[in-house]
């Protein structure tokens, strides 16, 4: 995938700089991006996420979050918020605050900020990153990025395209949703070793999702992809599985990429 700002008949008024905000169930990170490379322009900053993660407290770390970097005024906010995103609208909410579910997040983050925004999922975002940017950058045909963390989030990119709101964390596995088995956090919970894990409930769920999609590639995000020699080798699928590359940053450089995109 290219971006839109490498090619030599770009046009002086397109977006050269985005801030992205990445809203995890712990943590808010945000960093301005160069979109021609993905890169973040200054150290990422991080704020708890608060343990009562309503819109209006998230959406007050949001705008906390646009006034601590030192934008440019043309600069475009780029939202990653871990849930389904339908034309702005938060369908259903499995990690944060209940409340969030039917809010209008691209209103609550422009109320907020007084900014163009943009929003979308975040395994969506990350993979739109890694698509861009990182592992997948040279990549045609259909990838598949996983982010294993407290769920699991998926983003599907056919040829250049992605696919929105894929959600296959929550694919029915052995009578319950796959994440509460095989997401990282659930390993934890579980207190499994690494290949017990890899060999039992994330295998079932890498068969699964090859069985159901037949990708070309996938690629694997999320804290875990740090100690992917502990457990990648051990899973046995069709296609090439790799590491994410951009590892904690591709949510924030793909929500970026996408606020540039989708207003620049
Ligand atoms: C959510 C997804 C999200 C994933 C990773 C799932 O529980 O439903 O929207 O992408 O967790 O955060």
């Amino acid at each position: 995938m290219s971006t839109h700002t490498s090619d030599s008949s770009s046009t002086p008024n397109q977006v050269k700089v985005a801030l992205g905000i990445d809203i995890g169930g712990t943590g808010i990170k945000g960093a301005p991006v160069d979109i021609a490379t993905g890169e973040l322009l200054s150290k990422r900053h991080r704020i708890p996420t608060p343990e009562n993660s309503t819109p209006d407290a998230v959406g007050a770390i949001i705008a906390e979050m646009v006034n601590y970097f030192d934008l440019p005024s043309d600069a475009p906010v780029g939202v990653a918020f871990p849930a389904p995103i339908r034309h702005g609208v938060i369908k259903f909410i499995a990690n944060l605050d209940k409340s969030w579910k039917g809010v209008n997040l691209e209103e609550v983050v422009s109320q907020a900020v007084g900014r163009s925004v943009s929003v979308l999922n975040d395994a969506d975002a990350a993979g739109y990153g890694e698509a861009l940017y990182g592992a997948a950058k040279e990549e045609e045909g259909t990838i598949l990025v996983l982010t294993l963390g407290t769920g699991i989030g998926s983003a599907l990119i056919v040829n250049d395209t992605l696919v929105p709101n894929t959600e296959f964390g929550h694919l029915e596995m052995n009578g319950g949703d796959a994440e509460k088995e095989a997401s990282a956090v659930s390993r934890e919970r579980n207190e499994l070793d690494w290949d017990v894990w890899a060999n039992g409930p994330l295998q079932q769920y890498f068969s699964m999702v090859d069985m159901l999609l037949s990708p070309d590639l996938i690629v694997v995000g999320g804290g875990v992809s740090k100690a992917h020699e502990k457990w990648m080798p051990l899973l046995n699928v069709e296609c090439p599985i790799i590491p994410a590359e951009l590892r904690n940053n591709a949510g924030i450089a793909g929500a970026a990429a996408w606020a540039a995109e989708h207003i620049g």
